[in-house]
């Protein structure tokens, strides 16, 4: 199949529908596809340092990419502050926990958040994937192996942190997205994050997004110098792919439980995130992502989500 007549391709971009409508909730998840069979892509954004904004980048990048008339599926599995289900203003019923535990089937856990945007909730602190027992590993493989086609994207927020659950699920994905602001602290931990990516998980490539900049030159300025150590001590290449700015629009999003692409689609956050989308989308290389999703929880579940 050639690159122009993927799903995901820009030419076949609707415009947005930034009109507001009824969040829809529900067990209902996506048909399988008539389209070609392409194994999703998969995205995890991570991060050194918490609090730098991924679960709004996973969230709104979602929402981003159904614009571009992709079916979504975001995993939470931040497994220590789960809270994408409050970003995307929804109250799960069951999540990860449950499905892990076999206690409820993937259609009861999946949440229609959003146009053609589906939501696997996570729970704070109540399971560790490090310890999943043999049946727990086998439930959540073979939901998820169940759902492969009828994605094309499956955005995973991975929390933050070396020597977390972070590693192990950024590492098995085809795209890996670090979100990194000005404060020194917060490149320190960018590069701690890409080290142990690098020489732990023999990643190679490692995409930016540079938050909460006071503008897109502060942006490039942070990307440089996270750039520049990354080149210099390691055998990695680093792309940028946007800055995203600093926003009071963001935080009114998170406190109306409307992920702010949706709540506020003029915002210059939503316009940064839509520009980002686009450069994913265009870099998506079809071709090198056979089996991408398989390969992903064949990788997490042999390192038991650790690096
Ligand atoms: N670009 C931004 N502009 C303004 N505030 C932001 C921005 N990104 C994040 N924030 C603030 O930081 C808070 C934490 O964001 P969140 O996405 O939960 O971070 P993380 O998942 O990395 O811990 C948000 O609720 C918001 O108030
Ligand atoms: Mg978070």
């Amino acid at each position: 199949m050639t690159k122009n007549a993927h799903p995901l391709s820009p030419s076949s971009t609707p415009p947005p529908d930034a009109s507001p409508r009824p969040v829809e909730t529900g067990s209902v998840i996506p048909m399988r596809s008539a389209r070609p069979k392409v194994a999703p892509n998969v995205v995890a954004i991570t991060s050194g340092k918490g609090g730098v904004g991924k679960t709004n980048v996973a969230a709104n990048l979602a929402l981003a990419y159904a614009e571009h008339g992709a079916r979504v599926l975001c995993i939470d599995a931040d497994l220590g502050l789960a809270n994408m289900d409050i970003v995307m203003g929804v109250a799960p019923t069951y999540t990860a926990a449950e499905l892990v535990r076999g206690e409820v089937a993937v259609e009861d856990v999946l949440l229609a958040v959003h146009d053609g945007v589906w939501l696997l909730p996570g729970a704070s602190g109540q399971y560790d994937l490090a310890n999943l027992s043999d049946v727990a590993r086998r439930n959540l493989f073979s939901a998820v192996d169940s759902l492969d086609d009828r994605f094309d994207v499956i955005v995973v927020d991975t929390g933050a942190g070396v020597g977390t659950n972070a590693v192990g699920f950024a590492s098995a994905a085809k795209d890996i997205v670090v979100v990194v602001t000005p404060e020194p602290t917060s490149v320190a931990d960018a590069y701690g994050m890409i080290k142990v990516l690098v020489t732990r998980c023999a990643v190679r490539r490692v995409k930016v997004i540079t938050s909460m900049v006071a503008s897109t030159a502060e942006g490039d300025q942070v990307f440089r110098r996270l750039a520049s150590l990354v080149t210099r001590f390691l055998d990695a290449s680093l792309d940028h792919l946007g800055s995203l700015p600093r926003d009071p629009a963001l935080s009114r999003s998170v406190m109306r439980g409307d992920p702010i692409l949706r709540a506020y689609p003029d915002a210059p956050y939503s316009r940064a995130m839509r520009a980002i989308a686009s450069r994913l989308v265009q870099q998506d290389d079809v071709d090198d992502r056979a089996g991408a999703i398989r390969l992903f929880w064949r990788k997490l579940l042999r390192q038991g989500g650790r690096p």
